[in-house]
């Protein structure tokens, strides 16, 4: 690895050093790098406001959109800054089709299917999750401002997909 043979030892020194400050900062960018990938990662899955999960009902995949919570298709308070949203999709509706929530309030959604997939977007923020048969999906999402927002299907489920929308409705913090 004799590369620097017929230089002075001040140019040898030199190139020495430059090769040290190579590696060092190869390897500083291959980290920033991988750095900066997880924290994009947090920053969209978590500081974003999403946090996702499932469980499932492999053998009866209609189950929980049959069960309690879903059939009544309620907004259940589930804390003094938290609340529930329990949501089905139907060909071609969601159930409940318009909801009220508090501005600021945490808010988790769950959502399966009774029949085929539906996609669970709500318009102008960043969830977004598919609505499975024997599937429970779960999103947490902040409303930070007061206004309507629609849920839209975003997979496409048969003749009135494009129909299937239902409302939340964001009370301005503070309203009883
Ligand atoms: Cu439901 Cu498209």
């Amino acid at each position: 690895m004799d590369n620097h043979s017929g230089m002075s030892p001040f140019e040898a020194a030199f190139h020495a050093s430059a090769e040290r400050h190579e590696r060092f900062w190869i390897f500083g960018v291959l980290v920033m790098l991988v750095l900066l990938t997880i924290g994009t990662m947090f920053y969209v899955v978590h500081d974003y406001g999403l946090v996702t999960g499932t469980r499932s009902y492999a053998t009866d995949p209609q189950a929980p959109a049959r069960e309690a919570p879903f059939q009544d298709g309620k907004v259940v308070r589930t804390g003094p800054n938290a609340y529930a949203v329990y949501m089905v999709g139907r060909a071609w509706h969601w159930a409940p089709d318009v909801i009220h929530v508090p501005q600021g309030a945490e808010i988790t959604f769950y959502v399966t299917s009774a029949d085929v997939l539906h996609g669970f977007e709500i318009q102008g923020t960043p969830v977004n999750l598919t609505a499975v048969p024997g599937v429970v999906g779960t999103v947490k999402y902040t409303f930070r401002h007061a206004g309507l927002f629609r849920i839209i299907c975003n997979e496409y489920c048969g003749m009135f997909h494009h129909a299937m929308v239902a409302r939340i409705i964001v009370d301005p913090a503070g309203t009883p």
